[in-house]
């Protein structure tokens, strides 16, 4: 990809005369750090927990967020705003675009699933380099710089399987052990979680427990992917049945263009 850059890579203190714009449509959620800060105190929030995703919302991350903001309140928050700050820049073939992972976002939020009277939804316009607990650093300290002093972390981040194996690139714990450790985080607390997969007893997205295995079911982007592609529903409570019409019509869009 650097090859394929041309002759010339800026790095060092840049000066940026004029805001870039994509004119895709979507220019008003990408938001300037020092945006996102004054969205912050209009809101008059007291603090600022922030989700790094690249994939469509399930219930699974939804609930790293509920969670969040159940330990923040009962911390004593009283006004406690996530930043839903989905990656906008290139991420990989399979993955869904960032227009339809907008709408799909808009969704979650039409149904309730996240409070949209105290989230701010904002496209951080960053490449995926699928750099697992190295990238996951990089996420974290950007959001940090935006405002956020509280910041989710769950299963895997920035990871992938490899190509050939199907295996996991990287363990999937280290992405937060390493944040925990990063020396660079000074004014961001981190909020880690272990794998969320869904309870077939409860028909829930639910933390993993080791204990009652044959409850849980662990939903790939793969399957998501076959389910969606055959106009399949997923198992209630995977995800908020608009949000999966969104996913549906984005694979069906993809059969007719092929
Ligand atoms: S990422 O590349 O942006 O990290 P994704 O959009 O899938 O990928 O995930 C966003 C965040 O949710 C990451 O912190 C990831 O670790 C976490 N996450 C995704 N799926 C799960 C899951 N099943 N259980 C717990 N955490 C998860």
């Amino acid at each position: 990809m650097i090859m394929e850059g041309g002759d010339w890579l800026v790095g060092g203190d840049l000066e940026v005369l004029e805001r870039i714009k994509w004119n895709d449509g979507l220019d008003q959620y990408r938001l300037t750090p020092k945006e996102l800060k004054q969205k912050f105190k209009d809101m008059q929030a007291d603090a600022i927990f922030a989700f790094q995703l690249r994939n469509p919302v399930h219930n699974g991350h939804a609930l790293l967020m509920q969670d969040t903001k159940r330990r923040l309140l009962e911390r004593g928050y009283k006004n406690p705003v996530l930043l839903l700050h989905p990656l906008g820049g290139w991420t990989k073939d399979d993955d869904v675009p960032l227009s339809w992972r907008m709408t799909q976002h808009a969704a979650i939020l039409e149904e309730g699933v996240l409070d949209p009277s105290s989230t701010i939804v904002a496209i951080f316009p960053s490449p995926m380099m699928y750099a697992g607990p190295t990238e996951v650093q990089w996420h974290c300290r950007a959001r940090m710089i935006a405002g956020a002093n509280f910041y989710i972390v769950g299963r895997d981040p920035a990871g992938m399987p490899h190509p050939v194996t199907k295996q996991d690139l990287y363990e999937p714990t280290h992405g937060g052990k390493v944040l925990t450790m990063a020396p660079g985080l000074t004014s961001v607390e981190i909020i880690p979680f272990r794998v969320a997969a869904y309870n077939k007893t409860k028909k829930i997205m639910d933390f993993y427990d080791p204990q009652c295995h044959a409850d849980f079911e662990f939903i790939s982007g793969t399957k998501m992917r076959s389910l969606a592609l055959s106009g399949e529903n997923p198992p209630d409570g995977f995800m908020a049945l608009k949000a999966w019409k969104v996913l549906v019509e984005y694979y069906s869009s993809l059969q007719k263009n092929n």
